[in-house]
């Protein structure tokens, strides 16, 4: 049986592979594996969250402390650090995501510090901008969980940016964010995907 991209502990066979990818105008490797998402691309819908994202935050310092929620293999890390001077935390419940995170900070001379967690259960920090692509397949309670904690952990005026598709209930969960953060503005749209910035 293929075991989920969220396992704590692939069992799994590893079997690494290598992708490079152009992004923004400059160009990425990675390495990727069995039982972490996604296999051998950069997904549509985190490419598009983080090219909204620096379009939008030209202008950060090594002093913002920004987490990449569910790192998978690291793109949005790699990413952001490669354009954008911030302190960065990655975080994921699959182990073998978290090394394969490290692994590609390495080999796109970046840094992050990554950690394995469920949610935030290891590390107790508070960030000012907290990135997440949610992990749809572990249900909308667990995923509703995890934006709740998410405002928990963002500093004042913080801001939690999400994608999500309209058909995974982009509508829902921006009516569900609205009830605690206060504000929620649909700052993108395309190709069936929404970001959604939302302010403490
Ligand atoms: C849709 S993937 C996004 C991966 C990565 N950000 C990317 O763009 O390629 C969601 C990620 O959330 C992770 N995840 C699932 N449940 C989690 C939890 N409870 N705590 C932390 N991460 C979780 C999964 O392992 C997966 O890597």
């Amino acid at each position: 049986m293929t075991e989920h991209y969220f396992t704590q502990s692939p069992e799994s066979e590893s079997n690494e592979q290598e992708f490079v990818d152009t992004f923004n105008g400059k160009e990425l490797r990675f390495v990727y594996d069995a039982s972490v998402f996604s296999k051998g691309k950069i997904d549509k819908g985190s490419a598009l969250l983080v090219q909204t994202f620096i379009e939008l935050n030209s202008n950060l310092s090594d002093k913002i402390q920004m987490l990449d929620l569910g790192c998978g293999y690291g793109f949005v890390t790699v990413a952001i650090t490669s354009f954008l001077d911030v302190s960065m935390t990655s975080s994921d419940i699959n182990q073998r995501a978290v090394s394969l995170c490290e692994k590609n900070c390495r080999l796109n001379s970046v840094q992050s510090n990554c950690i394995q967690s469920d949610g935030f259960n290891n590390f107790d920090k508070l960030f000012d901008f907290i990135l997440l692509n949610p992990p749809i397949r572990t249900g909308k309670k667990k995923v509703y969980s995890i934006l709740k904690e998410s405002y928990n952990h963002l500093n004042d005026n913080g801001e939690l940016w999400v994608v999500i598709r309209v058909k995974q209930g982009a509508k829902s969960m921006k009516t569900y964010l609205q009830s605690f953060f206060s504000s929620v503005d649909t700052v993108a749209k395309k190709g069936g995907y929404h970001i959604l910035r939302c302010e403490k």
